[in-house]
């Protein structure tokens, strides 16, 4: 095994299959979203993996997993979870993975007979040096018609273009002042710095899945849930940021909103 590598493997809970789900593992991510284009494609992405994935147990790989899942319950009961993540915190706090690698997803590879039906790859994309090896890992280690979700900011946003250019101490500021999060910056709690690869981008991600056998089945650019959020904590700022928001969308050439600070895609592996 790499140096680098320590593997963790968990006991799969007693009850794994036998047992409802304890309520507090209801997907906070959902719950905590304010009403809104966020939330609505959140829901989309749920009953699209409900409709989609196969019957009976899952495999799941989560590419950077903190301490929330995004998936719907319905399929968080009946999948074995595999987490990878660099942080040895990040997967401390994780508690709804039944496996924790701590690992590098840009060179992290499962062995050939471990293949998922599902890979979720939310809020990290932003975060890695070398995307295209991240993708690559992920074709090979889905299985054929396997699904794989990817939540990201959108860089060609007002706020992905504010990320992406500003310092990070910038970012830890504004998540501890505009957000509210007393913790933010500290070991293990978000903002991690971010790096903004090319293949961030919505449409070059959307080629590369194209030259490599992955089918676009959901997309979606979304309205940042950060503006709901800035609009209950701090109207005044969220008005000064509307507005300007609303002055650059209209010196835009075609119905650009850049508001529409994060999306959801999902894509299918084809094959049989
Ligand atoms: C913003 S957090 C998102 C966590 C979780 N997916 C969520 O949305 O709550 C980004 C995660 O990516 C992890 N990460 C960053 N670079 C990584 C890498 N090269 N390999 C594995 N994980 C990485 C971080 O440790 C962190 O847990």
């Amino acid at each position: 095994m790499n140096r680098s590598l320590a593997l963790a493997t968990r006991p799969a809970p007693l009850t794994e299959l036998t047992m409802p789900v304890p309520a507090e593992i209801h997907p906070e991510s959902l719950l905590a979203l304010p009403p809104g284009e966020a939330k609505q494609s959140l829901l989309t992405v749920h009953s699209i993996l409900e409709a989609r994935l196969p019957a009976g147990r899952l495999a799941i790989y989560e590419a950077g997993g903190g301490s929330t899942s995004y998936l719907p319950l319905g399929v968080l009961r009946r999948s074995h979870v595999t987490v990878v993540d660099i942080d040895a915190d990040q997967i401390r706090n994780n508690s709804y993975a039944q496996e924790a690698i701590l690992g590098d997803i840009q060179t992290y590879r499962f062995p050939p007979g471990q293949r998922f039906d599902l890979i979720i790859c939310y809020n990290v994309i932003e975060h890695i040096p070398d995307v295209e090896a991240v993708l690559r890992g992920f074709c090979e280690a889905l299985k054929p018609n396997g699904l794989l979700l990817i939540g990201a900011p959108n860089p060609k946003s007002l706020s992905g273009i504010v990320t992406k250019y500003s310092p990070h101490w910038f970012h830890v500021w504004f998540y501890r002042h505009v957000r509210g999060e007393k913790h933010a910056g500290l070991p293990g709690e978000a903002p991690f710095p971010t790096h903004f690869h090319p293949l961030v981008t919505l449409g070059n991600l959307e080629a590369f899945a194209a030259g490599h056998g992955l089918q676009v089945i959901y997309r979606k650019k979304y309205e940042s849930p950060r503006y709901p959020e800035m609009r209950r904590r701090k109207p005044l700022l969220a008005a000064l940021i509307d507005a300007g928001a609303k002055a650059i969308n209209t010196l835009l050439p075609g119905k650009i909103d850049v508001r529409h600070g994060d999306y959801h895609v999902i894509l299918r592996k084809l094959g049989s």
